[in-house]
Parts: C-alpha cells; sequence; structure tokens
C-alpha cells in the first residue's frame, strides 16, 4: 500500500481549523471540501489517461484525457457525503457510487447499510472518500466491497487517519493496489475509537448534529 501525507502550509492551515471545537459547521463544511480539493490534486497522480489529438487556434497537438471507464467515486456515507463536492469539482467527469457504512459505537464495527454503484467495476479506478481513518474497519470493508466487484485500483482520500487505522488497512489489503491519501496522520486512537486530537466525530460536525 502507498500512503501519502500531505505536508502543506495550506492544508494544514486548514486542517487546524477544522480541528478547532468552536468552527461551526457551515464553515467545517466548506474547508472539508476546500481541503478534499487539494488532496484530490496528490491522489489523483495515478488517474489513468490516454492521448488525444486536438486542433488550437494556432495548430495541431497532443494532449491526455482521462480514460474510459472513467474513475468511480465513492463517497462513505454519511461523512463522506461531505467531500464529494470537492472531489468532482477537480475530476467533474467521474462517476458517483454510494457506499453507507456506519460504525457501532460499542463494538466499532462497521455495518452496510446502503449501497448504490454499478454491478461490475472491472477496470475501474475508485476513489474512495470518508474524512476518518480510526480503526480501519469502515475503509478496509469499503475497499473489499469494491475489489470484490473488480476494482482493479482503490485510493482513498481521508482527512485525519490513526497509526492503528493506517497500519490496520495495510495489513488487510496487502498484494492489492491501494493508495491512501490523508492531510495528516495523528497520535493514536482513544480507548473509544476516536483518533487524538482528530476533530471529534465527523459526521456530526458536518451536519450540526452535536
Ligand atoms: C465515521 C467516519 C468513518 C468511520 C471511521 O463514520 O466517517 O466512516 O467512522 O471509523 P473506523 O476507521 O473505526 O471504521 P460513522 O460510523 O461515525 O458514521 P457517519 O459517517 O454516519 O457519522
Ligand atoms: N469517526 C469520527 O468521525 N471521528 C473519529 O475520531 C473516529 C471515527
Amino acid at each position: 500500500m502507498r500512503v501519502h501525507v500531505a505536508d502543506h502550509p495550506l492544508i494544514t492551515h486548514k486542517l487546524t481549523v477544522l480541528r478547532n471545537r468552536t468552527t461551526p459547521s457551515p464553515t467545517f463544511r466548506a474547508l472539508t471540501e476546500e481541503l478534499v480539493t487539494l488532496l484530490a490534486y496528490e491522489a489523483t497522480r495515478a488517474v489513468r489517461t490516454e492521448p488525444i489529438d486536438i486542433e488550437t487556434p494556432v495548430g495541431p497537438t497532443t494532449g491526455l484525457e482521462i480514460s474510459e471507464p472513467k474513475p468511480l467515486v465513492v463517497p462513505i456515507l454519511r461523512a463522506g457525503l461531505g467531500m464529494l463536492e470537492g472531489m468532482v469539482k477537480l475530476v467533474p467527469t467521474a462517476e458517483v457510487g454510494f457506499l453507507g457504512m456506519v460504525r457501532d459505537e460499542e463494538t466499532l464495527q462497521p455495518t452496510t447499510y446502503a449501497q448504490r454503484l454499478p454491478d461490475d467495476l472491472a477496470n475501474r479506478q475508485c476513489f474512495v472518500l470518508d474524512p476518518m481513518l480510526a480503526t480501519g474497519g469502515s475503509l478496509i470493508a469499503a475497499i473489499d466491497f469494491l475489489f470484490d466487484r473488480g476494482a482493479v485500483d482503490v485510493t482513498a482520500i481521508c482527512l485525519i487517519g490513526s497509526p492503528e487505522g493506517v497500519a490496520a488497512v495495510e495489513k488487510a489489503t496487502e498484494g492489492r493496489d491501494v493508495t491512501v491519501v490523508l492531510g495528516a496522520i495523528d497520535e493514536r486512537l482513544n480507548e473509544v475509537g476516536y483518533i487524538v486530537p482528530g476533530l471529534g466525530d465527523a459526521g456530526d460536525r458536518l451536519y450540526g448534529t452535536v
């Protein structure tokens, strides 16, 4: 697995505001979108392209276009939905599929409660969006789901990860083409499975349910 942790002052600045407990939901939502767009720039570095001949007003040239089948962007509901606009802003031709997952707050095990994706993902590059990589359980389940349907490679974009979660995803996806792009890797998980210092519950903060 390839892991890329962003190293840019603009990303750290925006993450700092996001982490602050006094940041209200509207600002939190706007910053989440901006951060995803910045992280998507790195996450799409290996997006598949092919040469295309075009005419500029001055003459012919060869450029690149994103190959078919188009990349599939998969936000993990609920919190991943807050990342979708920021991603499709950068890759407007991507298709979008949805996975609804929730982790049990006691056992920390994820359950899939909804899915709306093409049945056949053969030859697809998939981009999973989930702001928090905590134990890694949700991301591992999402990655398994996509590979089981034929995806060829999966890139996850997460705002914050824990060292434990990143290690768990790495172990569970051994031998598969997986990349994880993160805004930051924090210190640790606490005893109830939250990332420390993290930002709290991303879904609650995005949608104002705190
Ligand atoms: C959060 C978060 C991730 C998951 C991470 O979702 O958005 O999906 O927890 O935890 P894990 O790495 O330990 O699996 P949650 O289950 O709270 O659902 P929500 O997005 O609906 O709030
Ligand atoms: N889910 C969140 O939203 N935040 C965490 O810190 C862990 C899981």
